[in-house]
């Protein structure tokens, strides 16, 4: 694949935005390179934070911290103010606007399609197969020469399963165009990642976030892994100063108490399979799908109005019947043992 024929002709070209950390080391010496505030921050100062100093642009620390958790060498990691941020990356490198297109097989996660409309990039509405796994004769009808990205959600958000690994692997072989895999939820999934193919497989992306296992959505802090010159272009179209020094400072808390992580998702699993069971000997629910994610999807009559009236009872979950093959579904995300007492206590009188 000559993959730098994916990359926007102007990105190529770009000169990126530099400052001297680019050349020393700015922790050291007399710093009075950035007009910074050397008097100090407002702020009530955590120790080693310097907070009156502009973050490391090179994402220093949070490669090697994140890359030794996971075992993925640094240079593969970029990272971003939430793997939105990310999404938003990818299309502006990669579709010209107007021009380029996008595969989005639905239903999946909105902000995709969200994130081209933004960007002035057709989308191509193709759909999931029954099973909500990939349909190849789907995306071969729709797929031309100016697709340039097939954005794919495993467990897919809202449905809940995992993409057959061995599908996305068909995709990346078969399209001269990036591959997505966003594994938000990979997590509260007993199948392994994807992050290993990216070795074999030059066009795939893997997007990752800290806002789901980890309890970290308001740190604001997603990464995708890649091979080092999708990575290297990322770098050079990100904001300079992208991930602020209180959420870097939050991962490394947040790292070394991983264990609670686990711990989470454990009991988030054994939630989900109660709350499955439960739900399932209702009689007017038609589907509880398999999730390999933290909620589940439920098919039911007069979904609307259960939502409505559970509303009123103040537990909010998300409509998502308007989407495509999800006529009467709503979702609703796991919550501690209380939370999913009270929703099936409020539930079971609805359905
Ligand atoms: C599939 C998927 N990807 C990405 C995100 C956003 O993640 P972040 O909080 O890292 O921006 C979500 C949020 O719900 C999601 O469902």
């Amino acid at each position: 694949m000559k993959f730098e024929n994916l990359i926007r002709k102007n990105i190529l070209s770009l000169r990126p935005y530099t400052s001297a950390s680019d050349i020393y080391d700015s922790n050291e010496g007399i710093l009075l390179d950035a007009n910074e505030n050397s008097w100090g921050s407002t702020f009530d100062e955590i120790e080693g934070l310097h907070l009156n100093r502009y973050p490391d642009p090179h994402q220093k620390d949070l490669r090697k911290i994140v890359g030794n958790y996971y075992s993925i060498p640094e240079e593969n990691l970029f990272f971003g103010v939430g793997s939105d941020e990310i999404i938003d990356l990818i299309i502006r490198i990669f579709c010209e606007p107007q021009k380029d297109n996008v595969i989005i097989p639905e239903p999946t996660y909105g902000m995709y399609k969200v994130a081209c409309d933004i960007n002035n990039v057709e989308t191509l509405e193709v759909l999931l197969n029954d099973d909500f796994q990939i349909d190849f004769s789907a995306i071969e009808k729709k797929y031309n020469s100016n697709t340039k990205i097939i954005f794919l959600c495993s467990p897919n958000n809202p449905t809940g399963n995992l993409l057959k690994k061995d599908d996305v692997l068909t995709l990346c072989k078969k399209y001269n165009s990036i591959i997505v895999v966003d594994e938000a939820y990979i997590d509260f999934s007993p199948e392994d990642t994807l992050v290993n193919e990216i070795k074999n497989n030059e066009n795939l992306i893997i997007l990752r976030t800290f806002s789901k296992a980890w309890g970290l959505a308001g740190i604001r802090l997603g990464y995708c892994v890649a091979n080092i010159d999708i990575i290297n272009i990322f770098f050079k179209v990100k904001a300079p100063y992208n991930i602020n020094s209180l959420t870097r400072y939050a991962l490394e808390t947040a790292i070394g108490n991983a264990g609670k992580k686990d711990k989470y998702a454990a009991g988030i699993i054994r939630e989900r399979g109660r709350l499955k069971n439960q739900l399932e000997t209702l009689p007017g629910v038609i589907a509880v799908y398999n999730s390999d994610a933290n909620y589940l999807l439920v098919k039911c009559k007069n979904s609307k109005e259960i939502q409505k009236q559970l509303a009123e009872k103040g537990i909010i979950i998300r409509d998502r019947s308007s989407q495509p093959k999800l006529e009467s579904c709503f979702r609703i995300s796991i919550g501690s043992e209380e939370e999913n007492d009270i929703l099936w206590n409020a539930i079971k009188k609805l359905v």
